[in-house]
């Protein structure tokens, strides 16, 4: 049974009131398969092994201390967006703006979480790597048959129509590569030190320490490697491209707003269903009555764009964050880029750098043009995507250096 939300009221319900009673995960075809069967965060089921695993990245991962030992890595990859973009901007060449700022994302993600620079691999290039990301997210977010129909039907509609084969391929297209990335770290013998995500789980693996009641196995590692591929780098770089498309479509706001805006995440969340929800037990929402083991799907896109807590709600206005306190924290349930309650996402303040620090790099040093003979009418906002919804045509934009 599914029962959809579209009012930030009822999310204030789910999220907050009933957070507890509906915070696991339903067990999807696809999101099992892409989890390494539950083994990760995002897709695995409410109890002790999500709490551990999650405080584990919360470890390794999003620390403070983390966090500022890596500031080279951002430095680093910040230094190069900028050096791309400005040969493009000396021969004023169109710049498809998805290309730099998936690099940019990726390059920093992949050294933070894997301790890997996917620019000097021979095993992956760029573009595959985002092939992958974009290819895995369109399995993860569709369903199979085999959910509705759990028996044999389902299971032969789903080989029959092709979506098995698919969903396959991606998959073992992925786990090559983590266990490309695996190897790597095995050969240089650099999960001795510690030094990021990947060494610190096959430690565990290789001196077996119980973690609460359970071991950790290379399932859970490639789960949490398929969390952060897929869940660290595409939802910013979605973001950023949402946010230089309305910038551009508003160039008063383009040359006023060189500071951090919340205003995008509200028209355009880069995951606008977040991720499901499975009620543990039954519960009343809205004075509803509500089964066990209904699954719940969240809208935040149609909540922020809701005209009973938004004024002129589908106007770009960035302003009207600066007299409030509403912020995309998870307090506010009119605005949820990164969800809220206990399966909130984790990575949002290093989601926040990322962007934040890529937008600042394109407006600090470039201005922005569109291509000659085009208008803003011109630009094309169609959405595509399954989990996470992106801008459909390529933002393609001619940069000017303004600062050096
Ligand atoms: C701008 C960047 C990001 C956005 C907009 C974003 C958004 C989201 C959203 C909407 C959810 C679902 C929340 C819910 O269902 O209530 C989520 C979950 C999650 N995110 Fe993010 N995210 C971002 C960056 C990251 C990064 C950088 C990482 C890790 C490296 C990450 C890891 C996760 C994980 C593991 C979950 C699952 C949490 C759980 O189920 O317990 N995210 N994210």
């Amino acid at each position: 049974m599914f029962f959809y939300l579209y009012l930030s009221s009822s999310a204030k319900e789910v999220l907050k009131t009933h957070d507890l009673e509906t915070c696991t995960r339903p067990k999807m075809v696809t999101t099992g398969l892409f989890s390494y069967n539950f083994k990760d965060i995002g897709f695995t089921q409410y109890g002790e092994e999500w709490g551990e695993m999650k405080k584990l990245i919360g470890l390794e991962l999003f620390s403070p201390k983390t966090q500022k030992s890596f500031r080279y890595i951002r430095e680093e990859e910040s230094d190069l967006l900028v050096k791309k973009i400005s040969k493009s901007a000396q021969t004023q060449t169109l710049v498809d703006l998805g290309k730099p700022l998936f690099s940019f994302t990726a390059g920093i993600i992949f050294r933070l979480a894997f301790g890997q620079n996917f620019r000097k691999c021979d095993f992956i290039d760029r573009e595959r790597v985002e092939e992958l990301v974009v290819e895995s997210e369109t399995n993860v977010g569709t369903l199979a048959f085999s959910d509705f129909f759990p028996t044999g039907l389902g299971w032969l509609i789903d080989r029959l129509s092709g979506q098995s084969s698919r969903m396959n391929k991606v998959f073992s297209k992925l786990t090559n590569l983590f266990e490309h990335v695996i190897d790597d770290h095995l050969k240089t013998e650099q999960h001795q030190d510690h030094s990021n995500l990947i060494s610190a789980m096959l430690n565990m693996i290789n001196k077996p320490t119980n973690i609460g009641s359970f071991k950790i196995t290379s399932d859970h590692l490639k789960g949490v490697m398929s969390d952060v591929f897929l869940a660290g780098v595409n939802a910013g770089v979605i973001t950023m491209i949402w946010t230089m498309t309305e910038l551009t479509r508003h160039p008063r706001v383009m040359k006023k707003l060189q500071k951090k805006d919340s205003s995008n995440t509200r028209l355009h969340p880069p995951a606008p269903l977040l991720l499901p929800r499975l009620t543990m037990s039954d519960v009343t929402i809205q004075g509803y009555n509500i089964p066990k083991n209904t699954m719940i799907e969240i809208n935040t896109y149609t909540i922020g764009r809701d005209p009973k807590c938004w004024t002129n709600p589908e106007e770009f206005i960035p302003e009207r964050f600066s007299n409030t306190s509403i912020n995309y924290k998870g307090q506010h349930f009119e605005l949820l880029p990164f969800g809220a309650g206990r399966r909130s996402c984790p990575g949002m303040s290093l989601g926040i750098t990322i962007l934040e620090l890529g937008l600042l790099n394109l407006l600090y040093f470039f201005d922005w043009r569109l291509p000659n003979g085009m208008t803003i009418a011109d630009i094309d906002m169609e959405e595509v995507g399954a989990l996470n919804i992106a801008k459909k045509v390529p933002l393609e934009l001619v940069p000017t250096l303004h600062h050096s």
